[in-house]
């Protein structure tokens, strides 16, 4: 079930559009709804369509806010990037996939936590500690060694000869693109550093860094040119627009600062989500809206130059205050993956309703792992319980949940109590 904005949502922006009208059409501030979980990447193409990289494993390509869904990658997705007009993304299961059709451009060894790319070549940055060069024409790819540790963030140099590097050894590297050789380590931060962004006449590099750094640096030298750390941290998002006028960075508390690249400036520092970060950035083609994605399953986008009030993310479900203890434990572990209602709502894993009595592995709109589908276990009471006494990834090896235990007896009973009542089919209720 695809939904446009719930009713609530369109008064309060109905109520935000008529304050500023006629200044804004209503068209500047819009929600792209429909992921199942957090938006952890987005891209805009050379045409306008918005791409969006999910914690609930799909790719959404809009067109206006009309989504076409691409699944294929077997855990949470992390980046996407447009190369001229072909779409990838990148995912925590260590591809790159090529969308629409979802074949695999590359695999790394362990998670690909970035992307970039020019026409014809993407860039990967992988937990392996290798930045990955994958040609779309055929070539062979190339993997760059040299990182000490996880690469998190790649980013071209705009004649696209150079690439620069940032991981979690602190450094930020440059290669040279045709050979793949290491020209140089430019800085040592000693924290991880997260993201890089580079002027678009290649002048300075802007970097944002696990411990809160958001600095600006002349590429050759390494000099610093400006520094805007807050007492914010870690840097996570970082988006420059396509004039490159305007740099916006987003944090793990939440804030979004921009800045004006011309005067280095900070021309807005808001509070953009009521909770969790900010995990994603992007420019429209026209630089004035601003996209963003964290914790909530929309993506949200703002004319941020022109609003009088700095406008918010929304946070996903919270337990309601005469919540118990057992609808507490779902909502804050159990929620960002699992829906309740008949749909799975493209979250991370299958709805857990009608769960007691169920055969493991039977949700139809769900692709669960061979181990669950095979597993033979009916939920009830007892296997419940077992799954989080032991832990999912014991009691039933090779399944796609990830580790976690709930180890206090009482909690555990609590919860269960609470699916009973909250997964029952409604004609039972
Ligand atoms: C980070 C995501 C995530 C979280 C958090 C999570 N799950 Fe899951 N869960 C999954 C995935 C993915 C599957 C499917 C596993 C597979 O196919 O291997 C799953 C499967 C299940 C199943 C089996 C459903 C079926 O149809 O066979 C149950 C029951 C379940 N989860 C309960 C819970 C409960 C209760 C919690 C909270 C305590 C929880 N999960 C938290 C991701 C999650």
């Amino acid at each position: 079930m695809r939904r446009r904005s719930p009713p609530s949502e369109t008064v309060r922006l109905a109520a935000l559009i008529l304050a500023l009208w006629p200044s804004l059409a209503a068209a500047d501030f819009f929600t792209l709804k429909g992921h199942g979980g957090p938006v952890t990447g987005i891209a805009v193409a050379p045409d306008e369509r918005i791409a969006t990289a999910s914690f609930d494993t799909s790719v959404g390509l809009w067109t206006g806010d009309d989504p076409r869904w691409f699944d294929g990658h077997e855990a949470a997705v992390t980046d996407v990037v447009f190369a001229g007009g072909t779409l990838v993304s990148a995912s925590d299961d260590f591809t790159l996939r090529l969308w629409p059709e979802g074949t695999v451009l590359g695999r790394h060894g362990g998670k690909v936590a970035a992307l970039a790319a020019i026409p014809g070549l993407v860039a990967s940055a992988s937990w392996d500690g290798t930045v990955g060069l994958w040609p779309l024409d055929g070539r062979a790819p190339k993997r760059l060694h040299g990182h000490e540790d996880g690469v998190n963030t790649v980013a071209f140099s705009p004649d696209g000869r150079r690439l620069w590097s940032g991981g979690k050894d602190g450094t930020l590297r440059e290669w040279d693109v045709a050979t793949g050789a290491q020209r140089r380590v430019i800085l040592r931060h000693g924290f991880g550093i997260n993201r890089i962004v580079p002027a678009r006449d290649g002048r300075w590099l802007a970097y944002g860094a696990v411990d809160g750094v958001t600095r600006v640096i002349d590429p050759e030298t390494g000099a610093l040119l400006h520094d805007f750390t807050l007492d914010r941290r870690p840097i996570l998002a970082m988006a420059l627009a396509p004039d490159g006028r305007r740099l916006a960075v987003g944090d793990g508390q939440g804030y979004i600062m921009v800045l004006d690249t011309e005067t280095w400036r900070i021309v807005r520092d808001f509070r953009a989500t009521l909770k969790g970060p900010v995990w994603a950035l992007a420019y429209s083609r026209d630089g004035r809206n601003l996209h963003a994605g964290g914790l909530d399953s929309a993506m949200y986008s703002w004319p941020v130059d022109e609003l009088a009030e700095a406008p918010k993310m929304v946070t996903p479900a919270r337990a309601s205050a005469t919540a118990d203890n057992g609808e507490r434990i779902f909502v804050g572990r159990c929620s960002i993956c699992h829906t309740l209602t008949p749909d799975s709502g493209r979250r991370a894993g299958p709805t857990l309703h009608g769960l007691f009595g169920r055969r493991a592995g039977t949700v139809a709109d769900y692709r669960y792992s061979v181990a669950v589908a095979r597993s033979g276990i009916v939920w009830t009471e007892e296997s419940v319980s077992a799954l989080f006494d032991e832990g999912p990834d014991s009691y039933i090896p090779g399944t796609k949940m990830p580790t976690q235990r709930i180890t206090n007896p009482a909690d555990r009973a609590d919860l269960i109590a609470y699916l009973r009542r909250a997964t029952a089919p409604t004609e039972d209720r």
